[in-house]
């Protein structure tokens, strides 16, 4: 078990319980993060803390400098990487209000900067990760075994759809990606857990389900619904999230 860093994405700017103890603004070879990263302690445990989409919730999906936000984290000494993120569900498990630990992705992104081996760098060799399983065992076991702990029931396992956005799909790409064996679509996904796997990260996503995917429900896709789903969504993942930090903090002192 490493040092714990947390990905926000949507509805999570801030991370409530987090007694806040630095804040400090980073850049990296590859940029700027995000916002400043937030070092605390939830639980007593410490964390890491950085919001995806910047503090002010600005940065689309497509404009996130996902490489120096990793960058970043590892630096500060991170291990374990919890990616929260909020979904639109395919599959019928995955409804409105439902919180899962994805095991599989399929990526459908594209002129991201996805890789920290570009070849730029003098001397820099062709590497080709593993990524045959993308979101890392151990702490997606963990997210699991919290939920239990904190009496919330999460899915465990599904497969993410990481689509470019900013716009939300048409009916007929969510037919395609429920045929592509998709049963959850999100826009940061990829490359964020590609990256992290690169620089040897244990990295895991903890998403929840804001909207039934396009065509899934009668009529249009609202924001006032996917507002409603995250506010629903956000006491079950802080309590989550809660239960897991207070492991941590006790294995810590045993
Ligand atoms: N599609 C893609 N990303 C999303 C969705 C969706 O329906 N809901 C929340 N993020």
């Amino acid at each position: 078990m490493g040092r714990l860093a947390i990905i926000g994405g949507s509805g999570f700017t801030t991370l409530a319980g987090l007694e806040i103890l630095s804040r400090r603004a980073v850049s990296t070879p590859y940029g700027t993060t995000s916002a400043a990263l937030v070092e605390g302690r939830l639980a007593g445990a410490p964390v890491v803390f950085l919001p995806r989409h910047g503090d002010h919730h600005g940065i689309p999906p497509h404009r996130i400098n996902y490489r120096a936000n990793i960058r970043a984290l590892a630096d500060a000494g991170a291990d374990d990487v919890i990616a929260l993120a909020a979904v639109g569900g395919i599959a019928p498990a995955f409804r409105p209000g439902a919180l899962c630990v994805p095991d599989q992705l399929v990526d459908y992104t594209s002129d991201r900067a996805h890789t920290f081996h570009d070849g730029d760098a003098p001397g820099d060799e062709v590497v080709h990760i593993d990524f045959t399983r993308p979101y890392c065992p151990t702490l997606r076991q963990e997210l699991v075994q919290a939920g239990t702990a904190a009496g919330i029931d999460v899915l465990d396992g599904g497969t993410y759809a990481a689509t470019q956005g900013p716009r939300l799909e048409t009916a007929a790409e969510i037919v395609r990606l429920e045929r592509d064996g998709c049963d959850l679509v999100g826009m940061t996904g990829m490359p964020e857990a590609a990256l992290a796997r690169e620089l040897g990260l244990c990295y895991a996503s903890l998403a929840f389900v804001v909207n039934w995917g396009a065509g899934k429900a009668a009529g249009a896709i609202g924001m006032d619904e996917i507002h409603a789903n995250l506010a629903l969504c956000s006491a079950d993942v802080l309590r989550l999230l809660g239960a897991l930090a207070a492991g941590r903090a006790r294995a810590a002192g045993a």
